[in-house]
């Protein structure tokens, strides 16, 4: 295992020791979070009784895999925790995320948890937001319109798009648009003014989701609280 995967599993293994039993959990995106299902894997084989709720058909095949129990979420009904990486993360705990497409399933159950945990390696961390292109979900009708509406707000818009060069299309049946705004002085405005845009169904800035953060670093993982 290289060493960048080995702080993956370091943190995930680490996000594994908030789990309690009884607990219904977000079960977040990505390759991190993919050691973190399989260190809940090992809680269950081990008698531990947790749902999880996938936020992508990804997480959901692996979680089948490992024989984690899913579930919904539910009217009424919050999750407890939910974990779950990320893509740039700045000192003020405002994150970017999308990179691999799951963004608005992993925004719907972040908001709907009691917290949220972000689980990354130190490669993740940046002052300043903005350098990994920003991932906005639109609706595909008319996507061509709305990326200029996105350009208008001063920044690029390129459709995400297979090998093929076919539209990537989101577990929701979405496009996205990998954005370039330069280094984002103010994150929640630029959610809020992407937001305002007919077609825009939600973007990759996490604005003030979370309060703890699991860094790996070469030697420890720092638990980073607000
Ligand atoms: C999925 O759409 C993303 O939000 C992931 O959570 C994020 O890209 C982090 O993924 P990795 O853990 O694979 O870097």
């Amino acid at each position: 295992m290289d060493q960048v995967n080995q702080l993956k599993k370091a943190v995930g293994d680490k996000a594994a020791e908030f789990v309690e039993s009884g607990m219904t959990l977000g079960l977040g995106s990505g390759s991190t979070v993919y050691y973190f299902l399989k260190k809940l894997a090992e809680f269950v084989k081990d008698g531990m009784k947790i749902q999880g709720v996938p936020t992508s058909f990804q997480t959901a095949a692996w979680a089948k895999k490992f024989g984690i129990p899913l579930t919904h979420l539910a009217s009424g009904k919050r999750v407890d925790l939910a974990v779950d990486g990320a893509d740039e993360i700045d000192p003020h705990f405002n994150l970017i995320k999308g990179g691999g497409g799951c963004l608005l399933r992993e925004k719907i159950v972040a908001a709907n948890a009691k917290c949220l945990i972000i689980i990354a390696d130190e490669t993740k961390q940046v002052a300043t937001l903005g350098k990994f292109g920003l991932p906005v979900e639109v609706v595909p009708f008319g996507s061509e319109i709305i990326a200029d509406y996105i350009r208008d707000l001063g920044g690029t818009a390129k459709m995400r798009t297979l090998e093929n060069g076919d539209p990537f299309v989101s577990d929701n049946g979405n496009y996205l648009f990998d954005c370039d705004f330069g280094l984002i002085d103010d994150p929640g405005q630029l959610h809020n003014e992407l937001k305002s845009l007919v077609g825009v169904v939600e973007t990759g800035l996490f604005i003030q989701m979370t309060d703890t953060i699991l860094i790996g670093k070469e030697n420890e993982v720092k638990v980073l609280k607000k």
